[in-house]
């Protein structure tokens, strides 16, 4: 008997995440290049240095404009709960896989709904300090120490939401079914119930008596 699939994500948000996706591997390759001279080699990726220089702002553009419209999409589904808050306080408990000790997680656990806050935070600051450090078109419009300050908070906000998107991606491949979810847009049944019990609840009810 064929397993039973739950959909997790439409067509319009699988595509929307994977441009986000796909601009930030883009941003991170172009903007470790342009951070320190041993990686410089990675411009090569991009048609050698002026070009990734050029490119490297307009990418920034496309990244911060599809990560509010998934953020937008996904928001009402990060909302942390009372249930969220317990299960950071028993974060040992999440680190031992003892998930019978824990509050049920909904569609995202507390986790996953911390690194969206972290993801949002990031990106803002990053476009933010992107515009005012973006030579010829704005940094002329502020004052050095602004500019100085932009390239400051440009890099600690990139440094950040790397290890951040290294946290996901490592969670994406642990939890097993997740990459499905986010390539074809359904789960298993069983996975639902495994990782987001409440969320099982929520979208099987009724449907499986
Ligand atoms: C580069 C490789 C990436 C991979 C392999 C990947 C993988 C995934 C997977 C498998 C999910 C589904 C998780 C679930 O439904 O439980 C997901 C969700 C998500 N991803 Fe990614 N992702 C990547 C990059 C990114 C980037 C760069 C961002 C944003 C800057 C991002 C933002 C999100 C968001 C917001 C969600 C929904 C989770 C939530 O709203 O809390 N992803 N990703």
């Amino acid at each position: 008997m064929r397993e039973k699939l739950i959909q997790r994500y439409t067509p319009p948000e699988r595509a929307n995440h994977w441009v986000v996706a796909i601009a930030f591997v883009l941003l991170a390759l172009s903007g470790l290049a342009l951070f320190h001279p041993s990686l410089y080699w990675l411009s090569s990726l991009f048609g050698g240095g002026p070009w990734m220089r050029i490119l490297h702002p307009f990418i920034g553009v496309v990244l911060a404009l599809s990560f509010v419209a998934l953020a937008l999409r996904l928001w009402r589904f990060n909302r942390m709960s009372k249930d969220d808050e317990q299960w950071l306080c028993q974060i040992g408990d999440v680190m031992r896989n003892r998930d019978s000790k824990l509050p049920e997680a909904g569609r995202y656990n507390a986790g996953q709904k911390l690194l969206f806050y972290v993801m949002v935070a990031c990106v803002a600051l990053l476009l933010l300090s992107g515009i005012v450090i973006w030579r010829p078109w704005f940094a002329g419009a502020f004052p050095l120490v602004m500019v100085r300050l932009g390239a400051v908070i440009h890099a600690l906000s990139a440094f950040v939401l790397i290890a951040g998107i290294i946290v996901h991606i490592y969670a994406a491949i642990l939890t097993k079914g997740s990459i499905h979810a986010m390539v074809r847009g359904t789960v298993p049944q069983a996975w639902a119930r495994k990782h987001h019990p409440a969320w099982y609840r929520e979208m099987t009810e009724g449907s499986n008596r």
